[in-house]
């Protein structure tokens, strides 16, 4: 069984990563020369043949051609949920990224679950080990947990509450669920720091500050209350002790690659070629394009907001290129347009293909798991405890 937990970490010092299947006696290889329609045939084949046992989830990002071989698609907070509910299956395939697989595997194997399956836990594989998200590996735990240690020496980290964004190692998970905190997704953000507020002084936001920053601004927050905390700055993450000492929310310094490449200059393109149209975002971009959208939401937000809207409805939309492009396609009767004049799409997400995916279920149908993503025990028990906070928040 293959097995590991940290893909792209894993290339020597100085090497440029490579994934494995490059080589060409990788068992993959043979799967790259296939064509997409043998593919489809050889996925759907596996599909039939497992039936109920296998799940397949997909995120909203994914390509769509792996989409149609999904059985559910979501943003993250659903896919947690379809996780945390799975009752026949004995595999999730999880098209989408390494943090959203490792929560699949805390979730579908909580301690209550394994019990009623008799001890029989739910194998959580990742077609491709290198589908990582560079956001979240801008924070690690050993940052986190020395920047909890400085800010200690001025501020009582008792009354701070760490939340990270569901888009983070399962360590940062355990990390808040020792800490007495919680997870957040992008759909429970506002909810999520309401109740860290009723339950500290301050909020630890990490590691994406945009979405943590976007959040609090619609509570009475100032941006001057939400210092930025640099890992790699030599003493309090870059800050003053009094900008510590006076912070309300202090954020992490990082942010996702793609959403960042969303400006307000593209806001005010569209709105002045085209009159009347909405702008329509994810609070992972940055303020200056939030402050301005007409709407902010999680990827489950905006698909419903274009299915709510009349024929004729123009948008501008920014997020990740192939989600846009499929709501182009789903809603011809509609204008959509993707916010940048550049290409934004996940690349991480990307690496999800055809070739992985057929590749990941005929090895599963005879009976070798490649590409496990299993959380070992204690980091799960403490991740649990957060993630279970954010699935009881309303
Ligand atoms: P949501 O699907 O929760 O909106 O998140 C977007 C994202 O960046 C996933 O990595
Ligand atoms: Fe990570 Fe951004 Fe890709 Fe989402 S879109 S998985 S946050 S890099």
């Amino acid at each position: 069984m293959a097995d590991s937990t940290i893909p792209i970490a894993a290339a020597p010092k100085g090497k440029p990563f490579k994934p494995a299947e490059a080589n060409a006696k990788h068992p993959l290889a043979p799967y790259k020369t296939m064509t997409d329609d043998e593919l489809r045939t050889r996925i759907e084949a596996v599909r039939g043949e497992l039936g109920e046992e296998l799940l397949i989830l997909g995120h909203h990002y994914q390509q769509d051609e792996v989409i149609a071989h999904t059985d559910l698609r979501g943003d993250s907070y659903q896919l947690s949920e379809m996780a945390a509910k799975s009752q026949k299956c004995r595999t999730i395939v999880f098209c989408g990224v390494h943090f959203m697989a490792e929560t699949a595997d805390i979730l579908a194997n909580r301690p209550d679950r394994v019990a009623a399956r008799n001890g029989r836990r739910v194998d959580v594989l990742l077609p491709d080990m290198a589908a990582g998200c560079s956001m979240a590996d801008m924070a690690g735990i050993a940052q986190v947990e020395a920047a909890w240690q400085d800010m200690g020496e001025i501020i009582d980290t008792e009354q701070v509450i760490p939340v990270t964004y569901i888009n983070s190692a399962a360590s940062l998970k355990a990390f808040c669920g020792r800490h007495g905190g919680i997870v957040c997704t992008s759909s429970n953000a506002r909810a999520v720091l309401q109740w860290a507020f009723e339950r500290g002084q301050r909020v630890f936001f990490f590691p994406d500050q945009h979405l943590g920053r976007n959040t609090a601004l619609t509570m009475d927050i100032t941006e001057d209350q939400m210092p930025v905390w640099d890992p790699y700055a030599l003493e309090m993450g870059g800050n003053t002790d009094e900008a510590i000492e006076n912070s309300r929310v202090i954020l992490w310094k990082g942010h996702c690659s793609v959403h960042q490449m969303f400006r307000a200059e593209h806001v005010a393109r569209f709105r002045a070629e085209h009159p009347g149209i909405q702008i329509l975002v994810h609070p992972e971009c940055p303020r200056e394009v939030n402050d301005i959208a007409d709407i902010s939401g999680s990827t489950g937000k905006i698909i419903s907001t274009v299915q709510a809207a009349p024929a004729g409805t123009k948008w501008a939309i920014g997020t990740e290129l192939h989600l846009v492009n499929r709501l182009k396609a789903e809603h011809p009767e509609q204008e959509i347009h993707f916010l940048s004049p550049v290409v934004c799409m996940c690349a991480t997400m990307y690496r999800i293909d055809l070739p992985h995916l057929a590749w990941t279920l005929e090895n599963l149908r005879d009976g070798e798991l490649v590409n496990t993503i299993r959380v070992d025990d204690e980091t799960t028990k403490w991740s649990l405890i957060a993630l279970e906070r954010m699935l009881a928040v309303k």
